[in-house]
């Protein structure tokens, strides 16, 4: 009789301690995450149990430690973990046209994500297997039917086009020959412009090649940055920048005549301002603003929108204290209103017209993180290390974007405007505390 109230009190507190995990808010994401770990280990535990007649404790015991645990993560604005690689992932691009996201492991694949089902319990992918070789980098082409890697034992660029089949699905099919190979020291990073005029390959000794598509080099630069650490094509496929051990970034523009002809590679403009090696930078997607993240313990935004050919230099916006270290990525969102940076296994998000730090996310993933991008609407800022792909929500971007509309609001003279605005701002605040409330099922 007491065992039996004893036990019918400990199953309601039970429930009640569930039932108040799931009002603060516990998301799908970690309560998935958790499930997919409880299946793991019940698998794992049938498993050693099988053997254990035959094994003695010890080893049991072994076995069952050997296999590391996965790495979690529970964040209230983690929207997915995207989880397919069984290496770990080192780069991530988006296509234009906004629907892929593609990542490369150190498992002989490419993989190519659904932008639409980020927010779905499954996250299917698509495979592309990467023949006898290990992609690095990846990058889709401007039509986003097509990507380009850098093989790292090849060491070279491989085209890969994506045919769709009658089914709907797709095929991956290499180009005829990779690209010739010619740099002497480890790629840091290609790129094809989405102008579809060149493609550009980067290595840390300050060497970047510019390519037609055919793999014919166009022109070589040299940094002169002692040791580069980023190199990246602009959005709007005019510049291609670098950064490294001096304190400069430099941007040069690569010319084409009127007839599509590749005329040269000029000088553009610097951001001058850092007093210590760049890490990365980042670009706006319409180019007109730039981050960079420094070993000098700040991040700088600058205009880039200038004409460079008047002699306007670029201006700097705002310069703001944050912990960086080597090998540290930044992303601008596509509005230019985030500025994401990772240090080691964590990501910080500032807003950047005030500089505030608006979140701070430890432990993303077991090994430092490798690539940190936003998709091209702002929605997301997604990021990799180890395995998984992790995907959060960019509340800051929706929380910034409702203050500038706020902004709007109070200098709104007529009432047409003014209702707009009004609308506007609730539809923004609504889908944002949509993300932050995703429901538990
Ligand atoms: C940049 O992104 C913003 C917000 O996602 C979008 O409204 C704008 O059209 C984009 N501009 C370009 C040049 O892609």
């Amino acid at each position: 009789m007491e065992v039996a109230a004893l036990l019918v009190l400990t199953l309601s507190l039970g429930a009640l301690v569930m039932l108040v995990a799931l009002a603060v808010g516990r998301r799908k994401e970690e309560i998935r995450e958790e499930t997919e770990q409880t299946a793991e280990f019940a698998a794992e535990d049938i498993a050693v149990k099988g053997l254990a007649s035959k094994k003695p404790k010890q080893e049991k015991q072994r076995s069952r430690k050997e296999k590391a645990p996965q790495h979690t993560l529970s964040h209230p604005l983690l929207a997915a973990s995207l989880k397919a690689h069984s290496g770990n992932v080192t780069c991530l691009d988006f296509s234009s046209n906004g629907k892929y996201l593609a990542s490369c492991a150190n498992d002989r694949t490419v993989r190519i994500w659904s932008t639409k089902d980020f927010l779905d319990r499954e996250h299917k992918c698509l495979r592309a297997n990467v023949e006898l070789d290990d992609a690095t980098l990846v990058r889709f082409s401007p039509d986003s039917r097509a990507f380009i890697t850098w093989l790292a034992n090849g060491d070279t660029i491989r085209i890969l086009k994506m045919i769709k089949k009658d089914d709907g699905s797709f095929n991956f099919k290499a180009a005829s020959e990779d690209f010739p190979q010619k740099h002497k020291a480890s790629v840091l990073n290609i790129g094809i412009a989405e102008t579809g005029k060149f493609i550009m390959s980067a290595s840390i000794d300050t060497s970047i090649y510019i390519w037609d598509l055919k793999g014919e080099v166009l022109a070589s630069i040299n940094t002169n940055q002692i040791t580069n650490s980023y190199a990246a094509i602009s959005p709007c496929g005019r510049f291609v920048a670098s950064c490294g051990f001096t304190p400069d970034v430099k941007v040069w523009e690569v010319c084409f005549g009127k007839g599509g002809e590749f005329k040269e590679v000029a000088r553009a403009f610097d951001l001058k301002g850092h007093s210590a090696g760049v890490h990365a930078f980042a670009f706006s997607n319409d180019s007109h603003r730039m981050v960079t993240v420094s070993k000098d313990g700040t991040w700088k935004l600058w205009n880039t929108d200038v004409e460079y050919k008047k002699q306007q230099d670029p201006y700097l916006l705002k310069t703001v204290p944050c912990a960086s270290s080597e090998g540290s990525r930044v992303a601008l969102s596509p509005d230019g209103r985030v500025v994401a940076i990772s240090n080691g296994c964590d990501v910080a998000m500032y807003n950047a017209a005030s500089g505030q730090q608006e979140e701070e996310v430890h432990g993303i993933h077991s090994e430092e993180i490798t690539d940190l991008k936003f998709d091209i609407n702002g929605r997301y800022l997604v990021c990799c290390g180890d395995k998984a792909i992790r995907v959060f929500h960019n509340a800051p971007g929706y929380r910034a974007a409702i203050g500038d509309m706020q902004g709007m609001l109070k200098k709104a003279q007529n009432e047409a405007m003014k209702e707009r605005l009004q609308q506007q701002i609730r539809e923004a605040q609504r889908t944002l505390d949509a993300v932050l409330a995703a429901p538990v099922d």
